[in-house]
């Protein structure tokens, strides 16, 4: 799995032959330039979900319900993911938190409506767990989150997201459970993995987490193409002959005469 947030991104992944495309919240920190993904609206995730949907033909797309467009009561969850499908031509959708949305995901499930959990790091309640923090580093956290993820599974979730979790505990959990597990910082005990596409590709430098790996440095080649585009158009150098519609000898001459005569009266 790996996020994407619009046509070309989401072409390129599933030209790249990966499973599953997550429009994730994340959107909002890595392309809308915001300092968390609490702030995101249903509108915003369905104008990008619509966006990877028109250039995704093979892969499984997943939406991401925004913070607080499923806390708050069941029923709204359902029709927010139920936009995700409709309006975000989405094939499913992903949510945060454990025991506490088991409800939500009941009710998702029962519209016929694919959902995945998320546990561990769950960046729309930063601020309650105290930031970017690993979870499940005791005993009695990990248990916690094993517990959660049973609740997930028996609600109907096709699979979980495990974030930033101590990777024995991610396999553990992941040994037991009848579902997969997608990991991401949970190390490779994971039935399968998850990035974030500016991460993977080295478009978003304010900050890496450690359990990032760059597959590619794109942000200097990004710089060295504009800051050449910039010199060439600078010394005219771009466009160049290649680049520019010809016009017919006569017709050339015959504008020159109109436009020179239409400035004189
Ligand atoms: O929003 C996101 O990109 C995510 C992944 C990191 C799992 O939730």
């Amino acid at each position: 799995m790996v996020t994407a947030y619009d046509y070309s991104s989401s072409k390129y992944a599933d030209e790249a032959g990966i499973d599953t495309i997550l429009v994730g919240d994340s959107v909002n920190m890595v392309v809308l330039g915001q300092d968390s993904t609490a702030s995101l609206t249903m509108d915003e995730e369905i104008h990008h979900c619509k966006a990877v949907a028109a250039g995704a033909k093979r892969a499984f797309l997943i939406g991401d319900l925004p913070f607080m467009s499923y806390q708050a009561d069941p029923v709204e969850a359902v029709r927010n993911a139920g936009r995700l499908i409709k309006e975000g031509r989405m094939d499913g959708v992903k949510l945060e938190g454990g025991k506490r949305v088991v409800e939500q995901v009941r009710r998702i499930v029962a519209a016929g409506i694919p959902v995945i959990g998320h546990i561990g790091l769950t960046p729309q309640t930063l601020s309650e767990l105290g930031g970017y923090r690993i979870q499940g580093k005791s005993s009695d956290d990990a248990m916690r989150l094993y517990e959660d993820a049973l609740a997930l599974q028996e609600a109907g979730c096709i699979a979980i997201v495990l974030e930033s979790i101590p990777a024995p505990v991610a396999t553990e959990i992941s040994e037991r459970l009848e579902i997969p597990t997608v990991g991401i910082g949970a190390g490779s005990g994971c039935d399968g993995q998850v990035l974030v596409y500016h991460d993977l590709l080295g478009l978003f430098d304010d900050f890496t987490p450690r359990f990032v790996r760059r597959y590619a440095n794109l942000k200097p080649l990004i710089l060295d193409a504009l800051r050449a585009y910039h010199e060439d158009v600078t010394k005219r150098e771009f466009p160049a002959e290649e680049h520019t519609y010809p016009m017919k000898d006569e017709e050339k001459e015959k504008f020159i005469q109109e436009i020179n005569q239409y400035d004189i009266f």
